[in-house]
């Protein structure tokens, strides 16, 4: 891999790839350590963190669907106090000096900004605000698909902390290119989409959903399409940087999103199909750029050709 094609400064995030674990589908990089390598991971985005630990939904959390999969784990998660005291000093011995990214949402606003003054420490090297968890009642989607309360969130967030601020917003919503600006507007640095669409199985032997929260949200291959429309919608918009992601499974899907104006991107649901896709999808796009004689990723990005 040649770290001087594929280096990325995201949003003041320094990161040897441009390539990062999705929230939720990449624990705290630290367990992956045994199927990659670490140290060649663009960046780590933390499972999501909250105010208290959680012990997520009852029931069945997961569901395959065809090229895609379900689910509504309900932010599962040892809690922020726990987090900060046991976990990220074992991250930070453990992942060098690769990214570490803090995702995290919360039921209030000032309770965003209460975890992102927590999270003003050494070892985070930047945040990604969850407004977009559809499997939670009290904080995530409620935020992700109001203007204004997007707003109010990346705010409290602002002025609590000093590092990079990603915002990551819902797919579910009509207008993509609204929330974009309004998260820009309120003073995020950067912008991340998409979180999971909402959706729903049913089994048809019993007549009962098959997700223990009834509805569940849904990544993989199936979504893809829709990311790299939002993706692009979402660039168009806003000045700030963003993160693509979205179904991404090989170097050439990576490749897409770059082209629709992302700047960098992260692999969620691939990582449960392969846990070394976030080396090989970056390997990936390096061998795409020395292919076709280009020095440097960021030569793809938003270069798609429309008319
Ligand atoms: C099991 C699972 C857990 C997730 N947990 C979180 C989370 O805690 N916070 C968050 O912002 N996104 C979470 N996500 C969303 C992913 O980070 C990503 O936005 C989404 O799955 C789309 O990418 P993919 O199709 O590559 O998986 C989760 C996704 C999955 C599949």
């Amino acid at each position: 891999m040649n770290f001087a094609r594929l280096a990325t400064d995201f949003a003041g995030i320094k990161m040897k790839t441009p390539v990062m674990g999705a929230s939720g589908t990449f624990g705290f990089g630290i367990e992956y350590k045994d199927f990659l390598a670490l140290d060649r991971v663009g960046a780590i985005i933390s499972k999501g963190l909250t105010p208290l630990p959680r012990a997520g939904n009852e029931g069945v959390r997961i569901a395959e669907t065809p090229g895609g999969m379900l689910n509504c784990i309900g932010l599962e998660n040892p809690g922020i106090d726990s987090f900060l005291a046991e976990i990220l000093p074992r991250v930070r011995e453990q992942v060098g000096d690769t990214a570490f990214i803090a995702n995290f949402s919360a039921g209030t606003v000032e309770d965003y900004g209460m975890m992102a003054a927590k999270l003003d420490v050494d070892g985070v090297d930047g945040v990604e605000v969850n407004i977009s968890c559809p499997n939670v009642r009290e904080g995530g989607i409620v935020f992700g698909t109001d203007p204004k309360a997007a707003a109010a969130v990346t705010e409290a967030v602002r002025k609590n902390t000093g590092k990079p601020v990603i915002v990551k917003l819902s797919p579910n919503v009509t207008d993509i290119a609204v929330m974009a600006k309004a998260v820009e507007e309120a003073g995020a640095d950067a912008i991340a989409l998409i979180n999971t669409l909402t959706g729903m199985v049913i089994d048809t032997k019993s007549w009962r959903p098959l997700l223990g929260n009834v509805t569940g949200g849904l990544s993989g291959p199936a979504v893809k399409p829709i990311a790299v429309r939002m993706v692009w919608q979402a660039a168009n918009a806003v000045r700030i940087p963003v993160l693509g992601l979205g179904g991404i499974a090989s170097g050439e899907d990576a490749v897409e999103f770059l082209l629709a104006g992302a700047s960098a991107v992260a692999v969620g649901a691939e990582n449960f199909v392969h846990p070394d896709a976030v080396e090989r999808v970056a390997e990936d796009i390096d061998a795409y750029l020395e292919a076709r004689g280009l020095t440097h990723v960021s030569q793809l990005v938003g270069k798609v050709k429309i008319g």
